[in-house]
């Protein structure tokens, strides 16, 4: 539960700090610690899967070259996703064997099975990657994946972000119904932003523009909109958002910014 001064956790691309970023593994261990909700970046495969990478190409975290968007799923699946992360787990004799289905590509599919399937409510937030050469058929395929799950209703579990506002205007005329929340890096883009973006959606300016420019989260306040900050690791950061009432930190380490809130909490009492 979160209280009103208590942000939501959110794991970034899992418990990413510790595990390969968009593994099951890395997910899984983000809802063992605690985090309330899960982020992850979605790109379109050639034969139109779904799957949660980050970069457009595989050469950070499969350790190959090629493109996501020029595999299909099948081809992707026979990649590594986690060895990028400990590359001497080898020689560790303390490293966990190394688990296929953990380590594998992630369809989104699998990650919203996992949320289904799991004691408690998760929530996910689910950001569309662009430019791609898929362009508007990401958001289409991502709603109908929604659709197959009973989540494009008011209520679920899933939100849609973007730093494209094309993106998000589209997710918007396909479920409109569907919590949206426009990303920001950069200040200069928000005046215009602001009269354009809906009433409900929320905003997500990175942590680096709010130490930069603390005053844009009273602007994106003032305009009625909540605020979701990415990506808080440290407890200053967490102070930071907490001091300008963010409703939700997305975080590499879930297991650190829960222990932390976890004992604010306590000292409150
Ligand atoms: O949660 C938003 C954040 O993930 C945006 O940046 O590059 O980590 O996808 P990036
Ligand atoms: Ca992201």
């Amino acid at each position: 539960m979160t209280s009103a001064l208590r942000p939501q956790v959110v794991a970034h691309r899992g418990a990413s700090h510790e595990n390969a970023e968009h593994t099951l593994g890395a997910y899984v261990a983000a809802l063992d610690h605690g985090a309330e909700g899960l982020e992850c970046d979605v790109r379109l495969t050639a034969d139109g899967h779904l799957v949660c990478v980050h970069d457009s190409t595989l050469r950070r975290t499969a350790s190959t070259r090629g493109r996501v968007s020029t595999m299909d799923l099948a081809e992707l699946a026979e990649l590594d996703f986690a060895t990028w992360k400990n590359p001497w787990a080898d020689l560790d004799d303390e490293a966990p064997d190394r688990d296929e289905e953990s380590d594998g590509v992630l369809t989104l599919r699998k990650l919203l099975e996992t949320v289904a399937d799991y004691d408690r409510r998760v929530e996910v937030a689910i950001e569309t990657k662009h430019p791609t050469r898929y362009g508007g058929l990401v958001e289409k395929r991502l709603v109908e994946m929604l659709r197959e799950f009973g989540w494009d209703t008011a209520g679920s579990p899933v939100r849609i972000m973007s730093f494209s506002f094309t993106a998000l205007q589209r997710v918007d005329r396909l479920a409109p119904e569907v919590q949206l929340v426009q990303l920001l890096d950069r200040g200069s883009t928000w005046p215009m932003l602001r009269r354009v973006i809906g009433r409900d959606w929320i905003v997500g300016p990175g942590i680096k523009l709010l130490r930069e420019q603390p005053s844009i989260a009273g602007s994106i306040s003032r305009s009625g909109r909540d605020i979701h900050v990415w990506t808080v690791n440290n407890d200053e950061d967490l102070q930071r958002c907490i001091d300008l009432g963010v409703k939700a930190v997305i975080t590499d380490r879930p297991d650190h910014i829960v222990d932390l809130l976890d004992r604010r909490d306590r000292d409150a009492k």
